[in-house]
């Protein structure tokens, strides 16, 4: 089997050569040959490298039951969590559920600690029947901690004591206390694998719970999934575009691009990039020699940033995601206002996206950007994402692997925290 994804090396030629990057890989031979096995890192983080450890048949069918009952019994999911535990369902859901009109409409909270934000929410559920997902792998962070305080509140004025069967959480079997809550006070359970990380944790009932209720097809994601592990996991490194992709991202660091911005044309992708940023900011992020992510959402960003990247400082690589949702039919009107327009009238919307994309990219290659590309088929559904996800997980370990940074862990955020529990008093009040 080969990937739909294809990885594109051309537009970096002023830079680096593909021989460049074949020559490292043979050089670090070693290093990528213990990542094909999964030497590298804390043992006790490594259950995402295998889809099937958290994602098998039993689990799928174990997760298909409960999102089965919150879409018979709701018009809305309000998913709880925050970082790596919930940027994954959203990458998928915000781009794919516009092919399931009917399925319950999935509402984000407990990202942040806004009280703004939360009224929001409410607004937006308005009448609607609701239930709520809670994802904290050791609950004990604090925004999705308050929001499920607020949720319980909230639920049992609406529900009465059949709150409970509105509720699920996702939560170690292992450490903090959800499992406990669950089996004190009824509410559903699934479990949040011990062995997987936040931002590791798509492919686990973490992250397909949400998909699921929001009608994505997860059999044929995870199956995806697997078949893009099977692939990446026996082509040899050389001619591997995730292993490829983590060492030409890296060589071109060496050449002064600290910057790497992922570039989607599409604004259902925008989640997807967030995704993206996730998993490299936060797991490579921990010396100074490491590549800051970023992304645009274009053309938008072109009529702000992208002056910037055309011609400032020249720091900064771009990833772009050639992936479009297609809509042959929809076509630029006809007009009898003289607007200036006409010489567009009857062309399809994609072509002007899409001479965007090319424009864009040529633009800023001419003037010495280094762009990679990632060539998807047209219209990202549930096979794409399965593909895009485990590609980016194992590109992502293989990059952090060859830097030399721990894939797994990220102390620097408790500093934040630390002061925060301070300010707080979290220690000396009740
Ligand atoms: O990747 C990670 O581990 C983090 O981004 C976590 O997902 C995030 O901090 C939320 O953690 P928790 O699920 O424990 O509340």
């Amino acid at each position: 089997m080969a990937l739909s994804l294809k990885f594109n090396e051309k537009y970096i030629d002023k830079y680096i050569g593909s021989d460049e990057i074949t020559a490292e890989i043979i050089k670090h031979k070693q290093l990528f040959d213990d990542g094909y096995a999964c030497k590298i890192g804390p043992d006790d983080r490594k259950g995402w490298f295998k889809v099937d450890n958290n994602a098998d048949e039993n689990m799928l069918k174990r997760i298909h039951k409960v999102a089965d009952k919150i879409r018979s019994q709701s018009e809305v999911l309000v998913v709880i969590g925050i970082g790596g535990s919930n940027r994954g369902s959203m990458a998928a859901v915000e781009c794919l559920k516009y092919a399931h009109p009917d399925s319950p409409e999935i509402i984000w909270a407990g990202n942040n600690v806004s009280a703004t934000a939360i009224e929001r929410v409410m607004d937006r559920i308005g009448n609607r029947s609701v239930s709520v997902y809670v994802i904290a792998k050791d609950f004990n962070t604090v925004e999705p901690g308050l929001a499920f305080r607020v949720f319980r509140q909230y639920l049992k004025q609406r529900y009465g004591d059949e709150y409970k069967e509105r509720v699920t959480v996702c939560g170690s079997e292992g450490k903090g206390n959800l499992l406990e809550l669950s089996q004190k006070y009824g509410f559903g359970f699934l479990p949040f694998p011990e062995e997987v990380g936040g931002r590791y944790c798509i492919l686990t009932p973490v992250g397909l719970l949400p998909c699921a209720v929001a009608g994505i097809d997860i059999d044929v994601l995870v199956q995806s999934a697997r078949d893009t592990e099977k692939y990446l996991k026996t082509v040899d490194a050389a001619n591997n575009p995730a292993v490829r992709y983590a060492v030409a991202r890296n060589l071109l660091m060496k050449k002064g691009f600290y910057v790497e911005s992922m570039v989607v044309n599409e604004p259902d992708l925008e989640f997807f990039a967030r995704w993206w940023l996730q998993e490299f900011g936060e797991t490579e992020g921990k010396i100074q020699e490491c590549i800051y992510p970023d992304y645009y959402v274009n053309s938008e960003d072109l009529h702000s940033i992208g002056q910037y990247v055309q011609q400032g400082r020249r720091f900064i690589t771009e990833t772009y995601l050639r992936c479009f949702k297609t809509h042959p039919d929809k076509k630029v009107p006809s007009s009898d206002v003289e607007d200036g327009f006409g010489y567009l009238e009857g062309k399809p919307y994609d072509s002007v996206n899409r001479a965007v994309y090319n424009g864009s990219l040529k633009a800023h290659y001419d003037d010495g950007v280094p762009c990679l590309e990632f060539i998807c088929p047209d219209n990202p559904d549930e096979k794409l994402f399965g593909e895009l996800f485990y590609f980016f997980l194992f590109a992502v370990y293989m990059s952090a692997n060859y830097i030399g940074v721990n894939p797994f862990n990220q102390d620097g955020v408790e500093n934040y925290k630390k002061n925060m529990y301070d300010l707080l008093e979290k220690f000396t009040k009740k």
